[in-house]
């Protein structure tokens, strides 16, 4: 009894120790490869053996780490000229179409699959990994590595508990109250809200159902089938495979409100991509921000808008009205040939954010609302303006906006004017800053912080083959048994068989009666 004991843990502690995990980021989206990063940095401190495809190679030398660098992603996005602040300006979208997304999705699926690095790692025969990380943007065939590997795999999903993400673990949660990552509606709905809702979702099943799965099925058979063939194994059904994920990490927290109810195998790791303790800054900025008496204004859009596809008069107009204040202004803005720089305001090309966010003088952050900086922005207590630009930007500064922590102002020409009064109020009015705090102190108070929570789940995941247990019995009820429509088409069949009989019988009865009347 005793030695079977020691044996399970001697294998059960070997099990999990030095663990073989491949961690795909194939999306050329900086702030993504942020979570990658968090994810390969948690994974190798705990002892783990990481091999990581990614957009944005890191300048990481170790014995227990391997990069896959498939750069030549960003191809798909430098050419976009709806990503430069020229287009947004004049098109002022509130939201991305389906389409789009998914059309995404799947070219950077193709240029992935096809990387010539990706299909060394891949056609490697030796190659073996105990378990899959990949990143979750509308396409699951990346869960084809599962099958080819043999071993469990998890999503990490850069947002919260969408419907799109937990119908591939549970069921879609209920457009009622969850709306579309992508939707400018926030619960409670409208009944015009909850039409538009449920329309977009049909909408976008449509586009999933007939374009884009197909398509996605096609290119699973076309790059694994080969694969698993000369491994010896047949391939799974691609349906079988898309739905066979042992868990969902997602981007997000319980500080939030309004989530939709999730399964047992949906993890919230929101914030895990945050170092701890914070880098120290960098000595000019430590000394600028130390020195700032009436605070600091920290400004940046993140990473995927290129500042200088922004209007020079746009440009000028917004460092005017910056000068107009006594706080410090820190600008991230990838342009150092500006003229006519305001004394209080601070042009850097690149900002360690976390380590600013986190001074204390720190007032607020303008920002263009991704889900990182709206993270960081409750990590560190800090108020935001938001400025939403695209595709979950929108949802993210409303859900802060009603959280009562962030301003939105639009993007638009006008953008100096708006900014002006915004700012104003956060300086004046310490709601935001209040509500803020109060978030954080939500965020902080959890039972484990996220990156070890993640660690363990991924251990979880292998030491269990795959964490049968944790999977809902509700992924394999089909929509019409959950809707219990069969049941209704008895009820409706058994009503109406029966009203069918009932006038044919008093037809009957008045026919012979008619037929009596008559003889009569
Ligand atoms: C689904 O996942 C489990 C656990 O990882 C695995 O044992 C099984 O083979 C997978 N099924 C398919 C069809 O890939």
């Amino acid at each position: 009894m005793k030695w079977s004991v020691l044996i399970s843990l001697i294998y059960f502690l070997s099990d999990v120790e030095g663990l073989k995990v491949l961690i795909c980021f194939p999306l050329p989206v900086k702030s993504l490869s942020i979570l990658g990063q968090g994810a390969v940095r948690h994974l190798m401190e705990a002892g783990h053996d990481v091999t990581y495809i990614t957009v944005y190679p890191l300048k990481i030398k170790a014995k227990n780490f391997r990069q896959i660098d498939i750069s030549t992603n960003t191809a798909l996005v430098a050419s976009d000229e709806s990503l430069t602040m020229e287009y947004i300006l004049n098109h002022k979208l509130e939201r991305n179409p389906p389409n789009q997304v998914q059309e995404f999705a799947v070219e950077a699926l193709k240029m992935t699959l096809n990387h010539e690095n990706v299909k060394k790692l891949l056609e490697d025969p030796n190659e073996h990994f105990d378990v899959i990380i990949t990143d979750l943007i509308e396409s699951e065939v990346y869960a084809g590595l599962a099958v080819l590997y043999n071993c469990p795999m998890v999503w990490l999903y850069s947002m919260g508990a969408h419907w799109q993400v937990l119908r591939l673990i549970d069921v879609a949660s209920n457009p009622a109250y969850d709306p579309d990552y992508l939707s400018p509606n926030m619960p409670p709905l409208t009944f015009t809200q909850r039409a538009e809702e449920l329309w977009s979702r049909i909408y976008w099943q449509y586009l999933k159902t007939f374009y884009t799965q197909p398509e996605e099925r096609s290119i699973y058979e076309e790059v694994f089938g080969p694969l698993l063939a000369k491994r010896g194994r047949p391939l799974p059904d691609y349906e079988d495979v898309m739905y066979n994920a042992s868990l969902i990490f997602a981007n997000e927290h319980d500080a939030t409100r309004n989530r939709a109810s999730t399964p047992q195998n949906f993890k919230y790791i929101g914030g895990f991509h945050i170092e701890e303790p914070v880098k120290p800054l960098p000595k000019d900025l430590q000394d600028l921000i130390d020195n700032s008496k009436h605070g600091v204004i920290y400004f940046s859009m993140g990473s995927v808008l290129k500042s200088n596809s922004m209007p020079r008069k746009l440009v000028m107009d917004l460092l005017q009205m910056f000068g107009e204040f006594k706080q410090t202004v820190i600008w991230k803005f990838e342009d150092n040939s500006l003229q006519g720089v305001p004394k209080n305001v601070h042009i850097v090309n690149w900002a360690p954010q976390p380590s600013i966010l986190a001074h204390p003088n720190v007032k607020m952050f303008i920002s263009h609302g991704g889900q990182l900086s709206s993270l960081e922005a409750i990590h560190f207590g800090k108020p935001i303006i938001g400025i939403p630009v695209f595709f979950d930007q929108f949802t993210n500064i409303h859900k802060a906006a009603q959280n009562g922590y962030a301003l939105r102002v639009p993007l638009s020409q006008n953008l100096p004017r708006d900014l002006k009064p915004a700012i104003n109020t956060m300086l004046s009015d310490d709601r935001y800053a209040k509500q803020v705090k109060e978030l954080s102190d939500l965020y902080h108070d959890r039972l484990t912080k996220p990156g070890p929570a993640l660690v363990y789940w991924v251990e979880h995941v292998v030491r269990t083959r795959g964490a049968l247990h944790l999977r809902s019995p509700a992924l394999h009820v089909p929509l019409y048994q959950r809707l219990y429509l069969d049941l209704l088409a008895i009820i409706l069949i058994i009503t109406f068989s029966i009203i069918f009989l009932l006038i044919r019988l008093c037809n009957n009865k008045n026919g012979k009666r008619n037929d009596k009347k008559k003889s009569n």
